[in-house]
């Protein structure tokens, strides 16, 4: 497994770089030269979306919008099929990615749902709690994973494990369009996580198709507790 630390270190750079360099992309920005082809690239197994940003001179969370990818971070597969939208004057690297807020609280428990959330590629412990705002100690206390090493190893793809759900509350579930953006994207917009919206559509994938329309995922929204009186129950 690629070394989540190492990946998390890489990235740390490459966004202060990102982050020093914003200001003269602005400033020098000649909009009548930027590239507005959009291309295909074919990823090569293990590139990241990092890499590809880079070499086609993009924002990896601009890639990752046009692609409506679940999340940037999730390993690429050989030839995978990657959307390049066109060049913007202030590429955007950063917000789409999944990242602990300074101060941050985490919850005990998920509210509404679903039951379980099934590993994808790239997973560690940590980061499923991340994605689903919650304590590591919470999820390892259902996930019943105890004995796998450290919430910072990668977890094998395709596992279902149990979540711990509050008791009692609520999500309004339904289908909808996926049109823009990454699963961080519409979480905010819908009042969720992108952990909840990754375990309500295990198996999706971005394709690329054509802008406008979407695929249709099953949307979690506008998730609330229905008591100040909670139990966490699994
Ligand atoms: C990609 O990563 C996986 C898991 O770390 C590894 O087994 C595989 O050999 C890598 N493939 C390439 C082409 O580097
Ligand atoms: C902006 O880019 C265009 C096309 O590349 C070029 O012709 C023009 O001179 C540039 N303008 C400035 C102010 O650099
Ligand atoms: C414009 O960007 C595409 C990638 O989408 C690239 O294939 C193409 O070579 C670029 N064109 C120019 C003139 O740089
Ligand atoms: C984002 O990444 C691109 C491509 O690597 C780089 O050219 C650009 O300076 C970065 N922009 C920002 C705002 O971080
Ligand atoms: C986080 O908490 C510390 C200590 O309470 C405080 O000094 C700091 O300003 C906070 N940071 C943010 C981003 O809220
Ligand atoms: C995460 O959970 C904490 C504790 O319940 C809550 O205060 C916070 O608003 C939640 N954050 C998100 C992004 O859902
Ligand atoms: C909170 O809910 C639990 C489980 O429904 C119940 O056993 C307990 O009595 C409740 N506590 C209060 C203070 O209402």
């Amino acid at each position: 497994m690629i070394s989540q630390n190492a990946l998390y270190t890489f990235l740390l750079l490459f966004l202060s770089l990102s982050l020093g360099s914003s200001s003269t992309t602005q400033a020098s920005c000649n909009l009548s030269a930027l590239n507005t082809t959009s291309t295909i690239y074919y990823a090569k197994e293990n590139q990241t979306l990092f890499e590809i940003a880079n070499t086609v001179n993009r924002g990896a969370c601009d890639i990752a919008r046009y692609n409506r990818m679940a999340d940037a971070m999730i390993p690429l597969t050989s030839n995978e099929e990657i959307l390049i939208p066109p060049e913007v004057c202030q590429p955007d690297n950063s917000t789409c990615l999944i990242v602990a807020e300074p101060n941050a609280t985490y919850a005990d428990c998920v509210m509404g749902g679903p039951h379980t959330y099934t590993t994808l590629a790239g997973d560690t412990i940590a980061y499923i709690a991340l994605k689903l705002n919650l304590t590591v100690d919470a999820l390892l206390s259902t996930a019943g994973m105890q004995d796998m090493g450290s919430p910072y190893d990668g977890v094998e793809t395709g596992q279902s494990i149990k979540l711990p759900q509050c008791s009692p509350s609520q999500c309004v579930v339904r289908p909808e369009e996926f049109v823009y953006g990454t699963y961080k994207d519409a979480a905010i917009r819908l009042g969720t996580t992108p952990g909840q919206l990754m375990a309500y559509n295990p198996t999706y994938s971005h394709s690329a198709e054509a802008q406008g329309g979407g695929p249709v995922l099953t949307m979690a929204r506008d998730c609330v507790l229905l008591s100040k009186n909670i139990t966490v129950i699994s």
